[in-house]
């Protein structure tokens, strides 16, 4: 799966659906040559290469008008010689000076894949194979190594990358700046999509062309953020769902990144992925290693669903560990909108018993259980059990809740704390901001400095008293405010810049200490919603809370959006009350759960204020998502058609299981309209020689008809020639089974 060619010093990396090619270049740094689908293993520089005299060009060599690093794919490109695009890496040296010159020293070829340190990062078990090649490039001026990481894995459609700078030299160097990877793409017409939002409408797709000059996203919030997701897609303007190339590059990081395109005068796009350099710089010293977060970068011939394949697959068997890999996850009652900051113990008891009596596996007890928490004022930090409200403490609560014959789950948010807290009175110290300037506020708390480990410790301690001897099997981990005046009076002058790399690296370190002490946990992210939804995040928590916006159209787009990455096991998704609290519009309860079924399902709402015939037909759901759960978890999730497609009335998706036999259709309809003719959907990824059972429908069909012409989209009837029994009205959707037939 790597190949060394040592008379072109080529190397070649691949498994059955993709190839990456790079050279050593004259000067002796590393040029890139090739990434997409599989080619030949014999590969040759020359096909790929195309020097040329270009006037009035700053060259390598006096003597070689043709080798400029300008004209050239770099893989990792330097600062300051003849490559006039955005550097990868930026190095303070000593001297002042940034000018860098990495020449290809030697290389390692091994099987499996190394871990970092303190990071989140894809893995492979033992039993699999990938396969890594380290180059090692030495800048002999400064005795800086840097080390450029590849995995290809035997199965995945990608390459892993990552970047270790190592100082060899004696005097310490600052890095500005240094990216998980950089790859120049071949000269071209190309698109880029991105997901952008905002809290509570996060993940939305953005398809634009790429344009002359430096296009960039990212977040400077110390999360990965609701604004931008760690993520990019270069795709041609032809690229569909199911056709065309995409290449697709997400960020193992939940910190502060950037993700940058820049398409120079020859439309050649240099795509780097990284932490964000706005910040950030850190001091390495002689001996020491700085390790990048790791970047994947997806290639597809089969469009974005192709792309988003890849990234399932990855996360699914690659980044999820512990007893949660590809394990039901349960159907949740979360009593956050139901009662806000006000419940008592009783009031919890009463609807973890009637969740219960509907079916539901888990009972969540949200915000407001600790301190004096009685509004979002106060008691962040004091993790001890609020009597008044709980008398008998978590521990009582969660026996009498388990012995309903319900899990137990409860909210944390360890990262804050308010300053009406005793653990603020005690430790004032401890908060991120400048002695020197004004604080700013966010919902009424601070951060704490997770730079510390010292506050780490004394929050697991303080996590740990709570959980231990309980019944707790999940737990929701929230953060709902972002950095501010970044400064760390742990940290000296020399080290400010390091803080929001090490403030992330000490959440990590927090989650890594309680998954090793609690691995039958389940712990679900979350960040206001889904501010911190990113492939980092999934190292540890194996699903994340999509969104704050609950309600089932503006969630068809935030579902819609994050599924272009994420699988629908990661999606927290729950039918919440009406009218729906964030944007008041009252939908059908079918319609809600139709939505939340593509997602880890589950209710938010107060059921017992809930109509008899209401709580029927949440039994039935319930009966529905556990008869389709394995399902829609580990089948493969193909989006037909979306609100960012054209017509933001319609969305179409559907889920199919590997063998083929069994799909999920769901079909939704935002706003009715008059007089309309019937559309059909085509759906994918059924097997055409089958025949179906399709539910609704009499006959069977075969998967070739499916295919080709599709089914009837949800009709719109209405006034007078309203049918019996047909759907009518605004926010229709239908949820349809596809079952194959011997
Ligand atoms: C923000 C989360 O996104 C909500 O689900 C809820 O947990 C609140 N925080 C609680 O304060």
């Amino acid at each position: 799966m790597i190949r060394y060619i040592k008379e072109s010093q080529t190397f070649h990396i691949y498994n059955e659906k993709v190839s990456y090619v790079m050279t050593v270049l004259k000067n002796g740094h590393l040029g890139h040559l090739y990434f997409g689908g599989r080619i030949d293993e014999q590969v040759s520089p020359e096909w790929f290469r195309y020097p040329l005299f270009r006037p009035l060009t700053a060259c390598v060599y006096e003597d070689d008008p043709f080798f400029s690093l300008e004209h050239e794919r770099l893989e990792y490109p330097n600062f300051g010689t003849t490559d006039f695009r955005q550097p990868a890496f930026s190095v303070r040296q000593n001297s002042g000076s940034r000018v860098s010159d990495f020449k290809y020293e030697s290389h390692r070829i091994q099987e499996g894949k190394p871990m970092p340190k303190g990071l989140p990062a894809t893995f492979v078990y033992d039993d699999e194979k990938a396969m890594t090649l380290e180059i090692d490039l030495i800048d002999h001026v400064t005795d800086l190594k840097l080390t450029l990481i590849y995995t290809v894995f035997e199965d995945l459609s990608l390459i892993s990358r990552r970047t270790v700078l190592n100082n060899m030299g004696e005097r310490s160097q600052a890095i500005e700046k240094i990216m998980s990877f950089s790859l120049d793409l071949p000269s071209g017409e190309y698109e880029k999509i991105n997901l952008w939002g905002a809290w509570a409408r996060e993940r939305h797709v953005e398809r634009s062309q790429i344009t002359k000059g430096i296009q960039s996203i990212g977040s400077t919030r110390g999360c990965s953020s609701p604004d931008h997701n760690p993520f990019l897609a270069i795709v041609q303007p032809q690229t569909t769902e199911n056709t065309g190339e995409a290449y697709g590059f997400g960020l193992v990081y939940s910190g502060n990144f950037i993700a940058s395109i820049e398409e120079n005068y020859d439309s050649v796009p240099r795509v780097m992925m990284g932490i964000h350099p706005d910040g950030f710089e850190w001091c390495l010293k002689s001996g020491e290693t700085f390790e990048s977060p790791e970047a994947v970068m997806v290639y597809s011939d089969q469009g974005l669903n192709g792309m988003s394949h890849t990234f399932h697959g990855l996360v699914k068997n690659h980044l999820t560990r512990g007893l949660w890999v590809n394990k039901a996850r349960p159907i949740l009652l979360n009593n956050w909108e139901a009662t806000y900051f006000d419940f008592n113990e009783e009031k919890i008891v009463e609807l973890a018993s009637q969740a219960k009596d509907l079916g539901v596996e888990l009972f969540v007890l949200d915000d407001g259980w600790f301190g004096n928490r009685n509004d979002d004022t106060s008691s962040l930090g004091d993790w001890f059990v609020n009597t008044d409200k709980l008398p008998n403490g978590i521990s009582g609560l969660s026996k009498r809740v388990t012995e309903l014959g319900i899990q137990f789950g409860l909210w944390f948010e360890p990262e804050m704390v308010n300053m009406a807290s005793k653990l603020y009175e005690e430790h004032p110290e401890w908060l991120i901001g400048d002695p020197a300037r004004h604080l700013s506020n966010g919902r009424n708390q601070y951060v704490l400095d997770f730079t510390r480990s010292e506050v780490v410790d004394y929050i697991f301690k303080s996590m740990c008293q709570v959980i231990d001897g309980t019944e707790i099997t999940y737990i929701k981990w929230d953060m709902n405010r972002h950095i501010t005046e970044a400064y760390s009076t742990a940290l000296g002058a020399s080290r400010q810049g390091e803080l929001y790399h090490r403030y992330i690296l000490g959440v990590y370190s927090l989650y890594e200490k309680l998954i090793e002490r609690y691995p039958h946990i389940l712990f679900e992210s979350c960040a206001s919603g889904g501010g911190r939804f990113d492939l980092g995040m999934f190292y540890y928590a194996p699903q994340a809370w999509t969104s704050d916006d609950t309600d089932a159209v503006e969630r068809l787009k935030i579902q819609y959006g994050s599924s272009m990455v994420y699988p629908l096991s990661t999606m927290g998704s729950h039918v919440s009350a009406v009218p729906n609290h964030q944007v008041k519009r009252v939908t059908p309860l079918k319609t809600r759960a139709d939505v939340a079924y593509f997602g880890t399902f589950g209710y938010e709402l107060d059921v017992t204020k809930m109509h008899e015939d209401e709580k029927e037909e949440m039994k039935e759901q319930i009966l529905f998502f556990k008869r389709y759960r394995d399902l829609i978890h580990q089948g493969d999730f193909i989006r037909l058609t979306g609100p960012f497609d054209g017509d933001v009335n319609r969305t179409a998706w559907m889920v199919v299981s590997p063998d083929k036999n069994q799909a999920l259709l769901g079909l939704y309809k935002v706003l009715a309209q008059a007089n309309t003719g019937v559309k059909t959907i085509k759906l994918h990824g059924l097997d055409p020689e089958k025949m179906y059972k399709v539910s609704g429908y009499q006959t069977p069909i075969s998967g070739n008809v499916l295919i080709q012409y599709g089914l009837l989209d949800i009709p719109s009837f209405t006034g007078a020639h309203t049918i019996e029994g047909r759907p009518t009205g605004d926010y229709q959707s239908q949820v349809i089974s596809i079952q194959s037939i011997d």
